[in-house]
């Protein structure tokens, strides 16, 4: 559904669609704004004093001064999937390490076998209200994964419950195949049989946007990484790596040569990747919830950023290394943990995770982006990720039309 609205009295708009160099120059502040959508798009954003006489009419909503940003995008998530793993967040605050606990029958593989169990209508519903709390959070667009089945028909089932949670939610879903682990008990035939399947039979016969595999011990090798993402390059899919998160693969070198459009995690980056990774225009998705989650080191982004990495956050949302839909706290963490300065933390949740999700009309405000906006309870990009661990989205507008409201 598209919508027009003008929102009016913005004390400060994050437009994120500056010019030149710096992420300073590139967030694209403005003060005492106005953003006037109209059929779903945005035909003015900028100086109040700068609106042009012809664009009135249509609803209107008061800002009463405050923030207002694109709608944020979360380049990262394991949307789909059933059951809890409460029991290891406990067991790994006590001393029990993530790779132990999936050597144990636990981690991915407890997934697995809940995700297995659950019926289609309830991954569905379990999908659609992690959506509700991303919307709360301002998120308007999302990347979703599979990964919980590890048969092929199994991921089948799972993209399908995406495109049927994408098909009926308010915010847009870009569905990514994801190959996450070998399938449990398999030989080494069964694990060849595997790779080969996923990268001949069902690369080829899904409406995946984007192809991920998840490259680390205890997941897939470098030979069977590069397999799936070459097969994935020849169908013309999107390219992610799960990459350097617990053991350096090389991976992320692979990513740069292959053209991914993003690498994610990097927690155990070499020397030589950000530049290869820089050089072939590469998104690195850095995951902060799954670092804290599972007390790895901090990813290097200042190192990312010496060598002209494009950096965007990602929440991980997944049930065991980082249950959040907060893009809101993994600025904060990028912010006070990372490093990352208040403009880059929003550029990574807005323009630059827009980019390695493929929406190019998504996270900035100028004049033909989608209308999707966020009015803050706050009156200053800063406080965003200063004010952590409580919601401030007040009003998320998708397409011009009002979503979500703190306040009704
Ligand atoms: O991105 N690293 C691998 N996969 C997920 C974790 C999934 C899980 O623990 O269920 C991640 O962190
Ligand atoms: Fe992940």
């Amino acid at each position: 559904m598209f919508g027009s609205i003008t929102v009016e009295n913005i004390g400060e708009l994050v437009t994120a669609a500056g010019n030149g160099d710096g992420a300073a120059a590139q967030l694209g502040l403005v003060r005492d704004a106005c953003v006037v959508v109209r059929n779903g798009r945005v035909a003015f954003a900028g100086a109040r004093a700068d609106r042009p006489a012809e664009l009135g009419g249509g609803d209107v909503l008061d800002a009463g001064g405050r923030l207002v940003t694109p709608g944020l995008v979360d380049p990262h998530t394991h949307l789909v999937f059933a059951g809890s793993r409460a029991h290891e967040f406990d067991l790994r605050n006590q001393g029990k390490s993530y790779l132990e606990i999936q050597q144990a029958g636990g981690g991915i593989l407890a997934t697995v076998t809940a995700t297995r169990a659950a019926s289609d209508a309830e991954l569905v519903a379990g999908a659609a209200a992690r959506l509700d709390r991303f919307l709360a959070q301002g998120v308007t667009v999302v990347e979703a994964k599979t990964g919980y089945d590890l048969t092929i028909e199994g991921e089948r089932r799972l993209l399908a419950a995406i495109q049927a949670v994408r098909e009926s939610h308010v915010v847009d879903v870009s569905p990514t195949l994801l190959a996450h682990v070998p399938p449990p008990g398999a030989s080494a035939n069964d694990r060849a049989l595997f790779v080969r399947a996923f990268a001949d039979e069902l690369i080829p016969t899904t409406n995946a946007e984007a192809v991920d595999v998840y490259c680390d011990a205890g997941a897939f090798t470098l030979a069977e990484t590069r397999t799936i993402l070459e097969a994935a390059k020849k169908y013309g899919k999107r390219l992610r790596v799960h990459a350097e998160q617990f053991t350096h693969t090389g991976a992320a070198e692979l990513a740069a040569e292959l053209g991914a459009a993003s690498v994610e995690h990097l927690e155990q980056l070499s020397d030589a990747a950000p530049a290869r990774l820089a050089a072939a225009g590469v998104v690195c998705n850095l995951l902060p919830g799954a670092a804290l989650t599972l007390k790895l080191p901090w990813p290097n982004a200042r190192k990312l950023f010496a060598a002209g990495c494009t950096v965007a956050l990602g929440t991980d949302c997944n049930p065991g290394s980082s249950l959040s839909e907060s893009l809101p706290l993994m600025m904060t963490l990028a912010c006070t943990q990372m490093g990352l300065s208040a403009a880059e933390a929003w550029l990574g949740v807005t323009r630059h995770a827009a980019r390695a999700v493929g929406r190019a009309d998504a996270g900035q405000l100028a004049a033909g982006a989608r209308g999707d906006l966020v009015v803050w309870d706050a009156d200053d990009h800063r406080q965003v990720p200063q004010h952590y661990g409580v919601p401030l989205a007040r009003t998320t507008i998708v397409r011009g039309v009002v979503a979500y409201s703190s306040f009704s």
